[in-house]
């Protein structure tokens, strides 16, 4: 689901990528990447995470993504500029993923799945496109925050089956990515890192 003119301006906003940027360390302190990954990020938003998992794990290749066409050409902006041997992007959507079976190495989502009306099969989508032991870096948060008596009027998200820390922890597992390390704020949301069994 595309964001409504409030969440853009949220994500959007300087706040959010020095957020991004402090997940990001956490991430990279947490866990590395093999030399040359190939590395995919969905729902990219205007591209600052691209650009910051670029800074901090240079992979061999990497592709954004974004269902809405908006956000792609803002992120295409701030990345693409002689590097698009290695850099790439596209409009698409984390339900269908361009790419073949166990693909990748490593996959980012930040704040995405809690906009994916059927964010199950985004989890599994993303397990295929994965190869043996690759990892899914994932900041979510969970409808205490974006369901809640204010934002709801505010923002716009997916009303149905929405999740809290046990269902994304079951959905990971059921595909095969269980969560591995975490960091969760009870009721509000979570960073983690998931891996492909092998
Ligand atoms: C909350 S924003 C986060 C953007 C960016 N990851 C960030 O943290 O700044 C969620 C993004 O997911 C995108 N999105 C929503 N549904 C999607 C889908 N099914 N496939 C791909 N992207 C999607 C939205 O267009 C939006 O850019």
């Amino acid at each position: 689901m595309k964001l409504n003119w409030a969440e853009r301006w949220v994500v959007n906003s300087p706040t959010q990528v020095l957020k991004q940027r402090l997940e990001l360390r956490w991430m990279k302190n947490t866990q590395s990447l093999v030399e040359g990954a190939k590395v995919l990020e969905v729902g990219c938003g205007h591209g600052a995470g691209a650009h910051l998992i670029n800074e901090s794990f240079r992979p061999s290749l990497l592709h954004a993504l974004d269902l809405d066409v908006r956000m792609v050409l803002k992120a295409k902006a701030r990345l693409l500029g002689g590097d698009e041997e290695r850099i790439s992007l596209s409009v698409g959507d984390v339900v269908h993923l361009p790419f073949k079976d166990n693909a990748l190495d490593a996959v980012f989502g930040f704040g995405v799945l809690h906009h994916v009306p059927d964010w199950r099969g985004a989890v599994r989508e993303i397990a295929r496109v994965l190869n043996s032991g690759g990892h899914y870096f994932i900041e979510e948060l969970y409808p205490t925050l974006y369901q809640n008596i204010i934002t709801k009027h505010i923002l716009l998200h997916p009303k149905e089956d929405r999740f809290f820390s046990h269902d994304l922890r079951d959905a990971l597992k059921d595909a095969g990515i269980p969560l591995n390390k975490t960091r969760e704020v009870k009721k509000a949301g979570i960073i983690g890192i998931a891996i492909k069994k092998r």
